[in-house]
């Protein structure tokens, strides 16, 4: 015997099997498995507590659902080629299992709002792994400039570590510590983590008990049900319970933002680990090579982590595409939610271990970072200079740039320019003009809470640990 559709009824002939492959939704919605088992446990006690089901009714269902459970778990629940979805699929095994009276499983509920709480569950299921290799980043971000500071002195009483430029326009702004750097990925990341835990509040509304739209009219406790399943409180309005995916949507907007997050972090190690900078070479355990060029060690995993971010948005320009003009309530439309769903969650969870051990292993190169420092960096401690001499701020920058000026004409760098050369520009200067060139000195100055000196990147490292150990 084949198996009817849920919907058989009203069908005189058979389904074309090109538009019965286009409409099935089994080849993904096999991920919610689980979650639909679950939804039925509640609904068979949630129907029999409505007295829908008789007590031995009620024992017999539980029995199969918890069989199938039980298959899921230990992957022996196999799906049949006439299965249109996951829901199908589990009322047609219960079917196997108990006979007719699984027909009565489906009483006042509708696939509807039976898809939308089994999707809740499953994002409410898996955020925590999300959340779990965001924290492992994080700390392995926090480990790095720990490590870099706890380095042995460089420098005269020196104890901040590795120093580097910092940039601006991809321009050399203003020295830093690597410290600082690493710990400068930090906080994007916390921000993701909060957003998750702030949807996840969001998911946790319970659509079941909404029918196919219009409401349940079997007298179900929907608070009981909620908290049968976990929820924190059944959903508001039926019609909007139903076609509400608005956590779909901004889950996926923030996994684009945890892309957009990796991205920028990856495309700041490629650049660094290229000759041309020379900052860090990554563990050959993380890079790869070319198949014709012998000499090559590729960083492939930043640049698919640059590259996954552009996937991860358009799959939230997607959802929101198909989710804008849709009529109220349930449009089959609805069915193209989950794929970009499970695709980014995928893409989060194989990209992010992987950074977290490309960083936890990639050796710095603290020369070439140092090498990379030059005196006119230090142009705005030299306006700084002229400040502590009396002169107003705008004026000393324009006075430091006249110093700039003068370097490039004269092929010099600041600190070569002869005292002479820049008392020609301005009287004020003395001696003491060369010591501003002293990139830790210039570092060291930058200790207002949230800066680059060696003190304050201590305290942001305190933090950070503070807050992953919670
Ligand atoms: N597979 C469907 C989905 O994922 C289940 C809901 C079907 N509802 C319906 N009215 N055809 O959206």
């Amino acid at each position: 015997m084949t198996n009817q559709p849920l919907w058989h009824g009203r069908f005189a002939n058979k389904t074309n099997e090109a538009a019965f492959a286009l409409n099935a939704s089994i080849s993904f919605d096999i991920r919610m498995a689980d979650q639909d088992v679950r939804g039925s446990i509640a609904w068979a006690e949630a129907i029999y507590k409505a007295g829908i089901l008789d007590e031995a009714e009620h024992a017999q269902i539980q029995a199969g659902l918890r069989q199938i459970k039980e298959e899921i778990r230990s992957q022996t629940f196999t799906v049949k080629p006439d299965d249109e979805d996951i829901h199908s699929a589990v009322e047609r095994r219960l079917g196997e299992i108990i006979g007719a009276l699984s027909g009565k499983l489906h009483t006042g509920r509708s696939r509807n709002d039976q898809v939308a709480t089994d999707f809740r569950l499953w994002m409410l299921d898996h955020i925590p792994a999300l959340d779990a290799a965001l924290v492992d980043l994080q700390s392995a971000l926090v480990e790095r400039a720990e490590m870099d500071i706890s380095l042995p002195p460089s420098g005269e009483g020196w104890d901040g570590g590795t120093i580097m430029p910092g940039y601006t326009h991809l321009q050399r702004a203003q020295p830093i510590t690597l410290g600082q750097w690493f710990l400068s990925h930090y906080p994007p990341l916390k921000r993701d983590q909060a957003r998750l835990q702030e949807l996840s509040r969001r998911v946790s509304i319970l659509p079941l008990g909404s029918g196919a739209l219009a409401g349940c009219p079997y007298p179900i406790d929907r608070v009981a049900l909620s908290e049968s399943l976990g929820f924190d409180a059944p959903s508001f309005n039926s019609l909007d319970a139903v076609s509400n995916r608005d956590f779909a949507a901004e889950f996926l907007f923030v996994a684009a933002l945890i892309g957009t997050h990796l991205s920028k972090l990856a495309e700041q190690v490629v650049l660094f680990t290229s000759a041309e900078f020379g900052f860090f070479e990554l563990d050959d355990a993380y890079s790869t090579g070319s198949s014709l060029m012998p000499q090559k060690k590729n960083a492939d995993p930043f640049e698919l982590t640059r590259g996954k971010a552009g996937t991860l948005l358009g799959y939230l320009m997607g959802l929101m595409a198909t989710l804008k003009g849709l009529p109220s309530t349930y449009d089959k439309d609805l069915q193209e939610d989950k794929i970009p769903v499970f695709a980014a969650f995928d893409t989060l969870i194989a990209m992010l271990p992987v950074i977290a051990g490309a960083l936890r292993t990639l050796t710095v190169i603290p020369a070439r970072m140092e090498a990379a420092i030059d005196s006119n960096m230090m142009a705005t401690d030299l306006a700084d200079y002229l400040v502590e001499r009396g002169i107003p701020f705008r004026e000393a920058h324009a006075i430091s740039g006249e110093v700039v000026r003068a370097g490039i004409s004269k092929e010099k760098s600041l600190n070569a320019l002869t005292l002479e050369e820049y008392q020609e520009i301005n009287a004020v200067f003395d001696e003491k003009v060369y010591e501003v060139y002293d990139a830790r000195a210039s570092i060291a100055k930058r200790a207002a809470i949230g800066g680059t000196a060696p003190e304050a990147v201590k305290v942001q490292i305190e933090r950070a640990k503070e807050e992953l150990k919670n």
